[in-house]
């Protein structure tokens, strides 16, 4: 089990994005995913799934449920909040608003998604979360459940702000709880080709370099097919496979798993 997330604290940027189309390509690639919603907007959650198709969620995982008359029980294990996504090997632990209490829990439930993730995920091949865009306990507890941190960034100058907090709080995260957290590197994300090279997309690069150590070659360009996707609930390999955002994604899929020093495909036993 490799455990990426996905993380920026500023909103917009592609983290959902990203999450749910790395997700979806390595899957279809053969590799076990899993991919976990730990953002209470739970918009990844709904790109993939109906609210009808599950009940528990990560925050019934994560924080502990009040019994009648104040008193605490335990949270759910995480399997039983992990349900199947459309996609062939990929599955989901769903999340909703819920999800925002957990910035108020005791700081001993921050170790929980980490330990959960252990007992009940080493399965996968692959993790993926899906942080929110803010630094809290929520973000503290992906990042301590993780092997590598994947940045999105706008290519723009707006989608810059922040990468200095960003890397000051993973190193927080590194130095307190999580000395084995290893920065993947930034993806730069809603590439304008129109404006190549501008002066934005230029300082995106260099910014990304200086916080984050290593840039992904591929850019994944401002197409509408990649914001149309999740209303149908697909990934854009799927939607659009011809498109040049379906490209982009798989490239950037190989770059991904090169890093990772995985196969680019799960290859599986001839029976
Ligand atoms: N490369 C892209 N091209 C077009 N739209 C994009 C692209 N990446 C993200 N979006 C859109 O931008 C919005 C914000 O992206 P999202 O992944 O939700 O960001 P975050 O999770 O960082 O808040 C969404 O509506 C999404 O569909
Ligand atoms: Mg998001």
């Amino acid at each position: 089990m490799i455990t990426i997330a996905i993380a920026n604290q500023k909103g917009g940027v592609g983290k959902t994005t990203l999450t749910r189309e790395m997700s979806a390509c390595c899957a279809l690639r053969g590799f076990q995913t899993l991919v976990v919603d730990c953002d209470p907007q739970g918009n990844l959650t709904s790109s993939l799934v109906d609210p009808d198709v599950y009940e528990a969620t990560l925050s019934h995982v994560l924080i502990e449920p009040e019994a009648p008359g104040g008193v605490k029980t335990e949270p759910l294990p995480l399997d039983d909040a992990i349900v199947e996504s459309p996609i062939e090997n990929l599955d989901l632990i769903p999340a909703d608003i819920r999800l925002a209490r957990f910035e108020m829990q005791p700081d001993y439930l921050t170790h929980r998604l980490r330990n959960q993730l252990r007992e009940h995920a080493s399965s996968y091949d692959l993790v993926f979360i899906d942080c929110p865009p803010q630094l809290g306990k929520l973000l503290t507890s992906a990042l301590y459940s993780a092997d590598f941190v994947l940045i999105p960034c706008a290519a723009d100058a707006m989608g810059l702000h922040g990468l200095s907090d960003l890397s000051f709080t993973i190193e927080q995260v590194r130095k307190n709880v999580n000395s084995d957290l290893r920065m993947l590197g930034a993806v730069i994300n809603l590439y304008k080709p129109q404006r190549n090279l501008s002066a934005e997309s230029r300082s995106a690069v260099e910014s990304a370099i200086r916080y984050v150590g290593y840039v992904f070659d591929t850019n994944l360009h401002d197409y509408s097919k990649v914001a149309e996707a999740p209303s149908q609930k697909l990934p854009v390999v799927l939607y659009a496979k011809t498109h040049r955002a379906a490209d982009q994604l798989w490239s950037l899929t190989d770059e991904v798993l090169d890093r990772l020093e995985m196969p680019r495909q799960k290859l599986t036993a001839v029976k």
